[in-house]
C-alpha cells in the first residue's frame, strides 16, 4: 500500500528515494517527492509507474536537506501525477504527503473549499488546501492550522507536511495508519514502515493514534490531540537491515519460499521448551483455555492459514473454532458464544478490514490475541496479547513464510491450549517432533524445486484457468494454492472441495484444464482419487501432490512421510514453487503482481 518516508538535517533526496525504493513491494502505481535545500530552493516532482521513473526525471542539481517522499496507491482518482503526493495548497507554500483515506473529505471540500481550484481528485489535497486556508484567512500558524484541519478530519491517515516559509520542520500525523519516528544524530526521519530507514538508524520512537509533531533535525515536539503534551520513548528496533534483502535471488518470493524450514525450526526452538512443551505468555493460554469458542479473524493468505488452525486447535483442545472473514465480520459481526476469545491473524499486522474487527472486539471489552509478523504493528498494539510470526521481513507481495509461520504458530499455540485442558491428543502429540519433521521435508521439497518448475512450464504457463482441489485440510491448502497461483501468474484459478467440483463448476473443464490434486487425508484420499478421475474423463490433464503413505506410481510430487495434522508445511512448498515458477516462466513481475499491495490499509 502507500510508502511514505521524509527526513530533515540530511542529504534528502537519497534517503528519501533508497527508503521509497525499499516500501515498492508493497505495490504502488506512482511515486513523487518535494526537496528544499533549505537555501531558498524547492523541488516537486511525480511519476506515474516505478520509482525508477521518479529517479530518472530528478535532475543532479535537484537535491534537498528536508524531504518528504511517496509511493501511491490510487483509492480516490485515477494514478496520474496531478493525483499522486505530494500535493501542494494554490499557494505553493504547503505539501503533503498522505496515507489512508479521509471519509470525510467531500463534507471538508463542500464546507469551505468552494472558492479554491483544487487540481486533483485525491482526499489528501483538500487537507493541504484547508492547512492553508486556516493558515491565511485565521492567521494561524501552520502547527495550529494543521490541528484545526486534523480536528475537522474522519478517517485514517499518517501525514507528513512541510511549510516552505519553515522549511527546516517536518509536520506529522498519525490516526490508524503507521507511522514511525527515526531518531538519528543531526538529522531525524520519518517513515511508515522502520525497514526503509534501517540503514540510517536503528533507533525509534512509535506514534500513536492522535499524536501531532513536530520535528527539526534536532528536536522532535509531540502531543497527542486528545491529551495534550506526550512523552514518547525512544527504543532501539531489533531488525536486521540485511534480512530485506536479496542476496543472490532473482526475487524475493523464492528467498522466502526457501527460508522456510528455517522459519519453522525457529519457532519451534522460540516457542517450544528443551521437553517440547509450549512456553507461551501463561496468561494468554488461560485466557484461550477458559473460551467455550474460538474466533479467528484474517483476511486473504491468513484467511487460509487460520482455517488449517482451527483443524489443529479443534483436534489439540476440543473448543469449536470459527474463522471469519475481517472484511465481512466488520460489519456483520458473528453471533457470539458466551466465553468467547479472538485470534487475529495477519502477517503485517496493519490490515485495515482485520483492525475494524477488533475495535469491536475491544468495544465489548473481550479478550484478544494478534499473531503477526510485525513487533509493534497497529493490530499488535491494540489486542490484548501478541505472539510474533519471527519469519523475518517478508518482501514479495505474495505471502509465502508468513503462511507457515502462522500456522506454526497456531500448532504451538493449539498444543499448548490442548496441554492445559489436559486432552490425550495434545498430551500425546510430539510437537516437537513433528515440527523437525515438517522442516526437514520442507528442505527436501524446496530442493527439489525443479521438479516444480517443469510442471508449472508444461502445464500452467499457456493455460487460462486451474483448478486446485483437496479434502479437509487439504481443501483449505487448495484454497490457499489457488490464491497463490491467480495472485502471482494472472491465470484464474479456483480452489475446491474436492467433492464439490462435481456439482456444478464440472462444467468448466476442458480439455488440458489443469486440476491439481492435494491428497494427503487419510479419510477421503480415495474419494479425492475418484475426483481427479471424473475430471480426467472429461479432458483435464491432472497433477498429483499426495502424501508417500496413498502415493501412486504416476503421482508428480510425492511428499516426505509426516502426520497428517502437519501435512500442510509439507504441501505449502510445491504449491508456493508452481505459483513462483508460473509467474517467472511468464516473464511476470513475481514479487510486486500488478494492482495489489503487500499492507492493505484501506478497508
Ligand atoms: C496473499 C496475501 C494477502 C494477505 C492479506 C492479509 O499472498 O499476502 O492475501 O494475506 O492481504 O494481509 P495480512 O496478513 O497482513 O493481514
Amino acid at each position: 500500500m502507500c510508502g511514505i518516508v521524509g527526513i530533515v538535517g540530511k542529504s534528502a533526496r537519497d534517503i528519501v528515494l533508497n527508503g521509497l525504493s525499499k516500501l515498492e513491494y508493497r505495490g504502488y502505481d506512482s511515486a513523487g517527492i518535494y526537496l528544499n535545500d533549505l537555501k531558498g530552493h524547492e523541488y516537486l516532482t511525480k511519476k506515474v509507474g516505478r520509482i525508477s521513473n521518479l529517479k530518472a526525471a530528478l535532475t543532479p542539481d535537484e537535491q534537498g536537506l528536508v524531504g518528504i517522499g511517496h509511493t501511491r496507491w490510487a483509492t480516490h482518482g485515477k494514478p496520474t501525477e496531478a493525483n499522486a503526493h505530494p500535493h501542494f495548497d494554490v499557494t505553493k507554500r504547503f505539501y503533503l504527503v498522505h496515507n489512508g483515506v479521509i471519509e470525510n473529505f467531500k463534507e471538508l471540500r463542500d464546507n469551505y473549499l468552494q472558492n479554491v481550484n483544487l487540481v486533483s481528485d485525491t482526499d489528501t489535497e483538500v487537507i493541504v488546501q484547508l492547512v492553508s486556508l486556516f493558515a491565511r484567512e485565521e492567521k494561524l500558524d501552520t502547527l495550529t492550522a494543521f490541528k484545526k484541519v486534523l480536528n475537522l478530519v474522519r478517517g485514517s491517515y499518517a501525514f507528513l507536511l512541510v511549510d516552505n516559509t519553515q522549511p527546516d520542520h517536518i509536520f506529522i500525523a498519525k490516526n490508524k495508519s503507521p507511522m514511525m519516528l527515526g531518531v538519528g544524530d543531526g538529522f531525524n526521519v520519518i517513515a511508515s514502515d522502520a525497514l526503509s530507514v534501517l540503514d540510517q538508524t536503528q533507533t525509534f520512537v512509535d506514534l500513536q493514534d492522535g499524536d501531532v509533531a513536530d520535528i527539526t533535525k534536532d528536536s522532535y515536539k509531540i502531543e497527542n490531540l486528545e491529551t495534550g503534551a506526550v512523552d514518547r520513548p525512544a527504543h532501539k528496533v531489533n531488525l536486521d537491515p540485511d534480512a530485506a534483502s536479496k542476496g543472490t535471488y532473482e526475487f524475493y518470493m523464492l528467498k522466502e519460499i526457501d527460508e522456510q524450514p528455517g522459519v519453522i525450526r525457529k519457532l519451534s526452538q522460540t516457542y517450544l521448551d528443551s521437553e517440547g512443551h509450549p512456553n507461551f505468555d501463561p496468561k494468554i493460554v488461560d485466557a484461550m483455555s477458559q473460551a467455550d469458542r474460538i474466533y479467528i479473524f484474517a483476511a486473504g493468505t491468513s484467511y487460509h492459514a487460520g482455517l488449517v488452525g482451527k483443524a489443529m486447535i479443534e483436534k489439540m483442545t476440543n473448543i469449536p473454532v470459527e474463522v471469519d472473514l475481517a472484511s465481512e465480520a466488520g460489519y456483520h459481526f458473528p453471533m457470539l458464544s458466551k466465553n468467547p476469545f479472538f485470534i487475529f491473524l495477519t502477517q503485517s499486522g496493519e490490515t485495515a478490514d482485520s483492525r475494524v474487527v477488533l475495535k469491536e472486539v475491544n468495544r465489548r471489552n473481550l479478550p484478544s490475541l494478534t499473531i503477526t509478523n510485525v513487533e509493534g504493528s497497529t493490530l499488535s498494539r491494540e489486542a490484548t496479547y501478541t505472539i510474533l510470526l519471527q519469519a523475518g521481513p517478508e518482501i514479495a507481495v505474495a505471502s509465502t513464510k508468513a503462511y507457515t509461520a502462522q500456522i506454526a504458530v497456531e500448532a504451538i499455540l493449539a498444543k499448548a491450549i490442548g496441554e492445559k485442558l489436559n486432552v490425550e491428543f495434545a498430551n500425546e502429540f510430539d510437537l516437537r517432533e513433528e515440527l523437525a519433521l515438517a522442516a526437514e521435508g520442507m528442505q527436501q521439497l524446496v530442493d527439489g524445486k525443479e521438479k516444480l518448475q517443469e510442471l508449472a512450464k508444461k502445464y500452467l504457463i499457456s493455460s487460462r484457468n486451474a483448478f486446485y482441489i483437496g479434502r479437509g485440510i487439504d481443501y483449505y491448502v487448495a484454497l490457499e494454492a489457488a490464491l497463490k497461483l491467480k495472485e502471482v501468474s494472472y491465470i484464474q484459478t479456483e480452489g475446491f472441495a474436492a467433492g464439490e467440483l462435481k456439482h456444478g463448476t464440472i462444467s468448466l473443464i476442458e480439455d488440458g484444464t489443469p486440476v491439481i490434486a492435494i491428497i494427503n487425508d487419510p479419510v477421503t484420499n480415495e474419494l479425492t482419487r475418484g475426483n481427479v478421475q471424473e475430471v480426467e474423463a472429461r479432458g483435464a490433464s491432472a497433477i498429483i501432490i499426495a502424501a508417500k503413505e496413498f502415493a501412486r506410481e504416476s503421482d508428480d510430487i510425492v511428499l516426505p512421510e509426516i502426520s497428517y495434522l502437519m501435512s500442510v508445511f509439507l504441501t505449502a512448498i510445491p504449491i508456493q514453487l508452481l505459483a513462483y515458477y508460473a509467474s517467472k516462466e511468464k516473464g511476470l513481475d513475481v514479487d510486486k503482481p500488478r494492482n495489489l499491495a503487500k499492507s492493505v490499509t484501506v478497508e
